[in-house]
């Protein structure tokens, strides 16, 4: 295993206890601080002896390999969207699709590396709060491991197939009065209490798992870096940990130039856009979220600091999309491409869409956006926004003559 520490991200103070969340000095967000020094030594073509996923990348994660919860996560397709490049005028556009992930989002990745920590940890109980997708994937990675799993979930807010899955995989859910930030409160006073271990974004080994898409994504594109990443914003871990897998590929000298990390937030849960807009990197937490894509109705983001930090640093931009536009975009990425996923992530398209037609995007920039969860995840927005199904009798002619009308 790579030897690492617990640092503090504001004060850069060192964290022993594995039970804390935030810095006992200052209060500040905690992250991992890998020792690189070996990986210095190696060649991409090194890692390329394991099959693509997340373990792959195993010299940059912080947890020993011996106690690894896996469900082979990670290795899902990049593909070169030539369909959708050519309807917003982009020259080289491509896809990566996390919703091909066991539990269907990109959550996956982090959890694998959070849940083997827990292990390691010995820990009796893990939990977390969630807008669906993290719930799914810690109630999956919980069961694989044999830990007990609490959620707490947004009552009324969680698409259909996430709550399916937590409940499916056997987690307690609880079902919590109030927004997901509300929720996130909850949960952490219980970890506070140390009742359970949290495995949100905020636990500083979750992110070491989620740098794994931006290995992967350099991998594929063998080690072009591509212009530009866009991804959705919402709680603001998954920009962030792709940032820090950035400055990591720099450390070991992979890579020596950087992709502008493009956050895309909903018109209505956007305090970092706005942050972004008025050139501050600190954002003012909002009160009332919302948007159809429910996974990112979040108004007080935990990492909402180091996403800012990541957006400057890598010159990056981040602007909001309206629900209209998020519907939109997804059905041109199922029409196009044949890829179907959920309003969340086709924030990531509708925000290409606009950037470009705003000019911030350039027309001969290659492009990678991260779609991180499958449409199925929430079949009732797809359903609403698709013409119904044609009654139709149980007749040859019947069924012609609809077609041909
Ligand atoms: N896309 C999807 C499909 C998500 O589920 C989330 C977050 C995001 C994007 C945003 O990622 O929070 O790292 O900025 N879902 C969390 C959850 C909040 O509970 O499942 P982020």
């Amino acid at each position: 295993m790579t030897e690492h520490k617990v640092i503090c991200w504001d004060c850069g103070s060192e964290t022993e206890d594995p039970y804390v969340y935030t810095c006992p000095k200052c209060g500040g967000l905690l992250m991992v601080k890998m020792d690189l020094e070996p990986v210095k030594e190696m060649r991409p073509e090194d890692l390329r002896k394991e099959k693509l996923g997340v373990w792959r990348y195993a010299p940059f994660m912080p947890v020993d390999p011996l106690h690894k919860v896996s469900i082979q996560e990670g290795g899902t397709p990049l593909y070169k969207t030539d369909g959708l490049a050519w309807e917003v005028g982009v020259s080289e556009v491509h896809v990566k699709f996390d919703g091909l992930n066991p539990t269907g989002s990109f959550k996956d990745r982090g959890m694998t590396v959070g849940v083997s920590r827990a292990k390691e940890l010995g820990a009796k109980i893990v939990g977390c709060a969630s807008t669906g997708n993290t719930s799914a994937s810690l109630a999956a990675y919980a069961a694989k491991a044999d830990i007990k799993c609490a959620v707490f979930l947004p009552s009324g807010k969680v698409a259909a197939g996430k709550l399916a899955q937590a409940l499916f995989y056997g987690a307690k859910v609880l079902s919590i009065d109030g927004n997901f930030d509300e929720a996130l409160d909850l949960a952490r006073k219980m970890a506070d209490e140390r009742r359970l271990y949290l495995l949100n974004s905020i636990n500083p080994y979750r992110p070491e798992g989620q740098k794994s898409v931006l290995f992967e994504i350099i991998d594929q594109l063998d080690y072009e870096v591509p212009d530009r990443i866009i991804l959705p914003v919402g709680n603001a871990g998954n920009i962030s940990a792709v940032h820090k897998a950035i400055q990591e590929l720099q450390e070991v000298g992979w890579i020596d130039k950087v992709p502008m990390l493009t956050g895309i937030q909903a018109e209505g849960a956007s305090p970092i856009s706005k942050a972004f807009s008025a050139g501050k990197d600190d954002f003012i937490p909002e009160e009332d979220p919302e948007t159809i894509a429910t996974a990112i109705r979040i108004g007080n983001p935990v990492s909402g600091r180091k996403a800012l930090r990541a957006i400057y640093d890598t010159g990056g931009f981040s602007a909001t999309v309206t629900d209209d536009e998020i519907i939109d975009a997804q059905r041109l990425l199922g029409k196009r491409e044949g890829v179907c996923v959920e309003p969340a992530s086709a924030a990531s398209i509708a925000g290409l869409i606009k950037l470009v037609s705003m000019g911030v995007i350039d027309r001969d920039e290659r492009v990678v956006c991260i779609c991180t969860g499958n449409g199925l995840k929430d079949p009732d927005t797809i359903i609403k926004n698709s013409p119904p199904p044609i009654p139709c009798g149980n007749s040859v002619e019947e069924v012609e003559r609809i077609l041909s009308r």
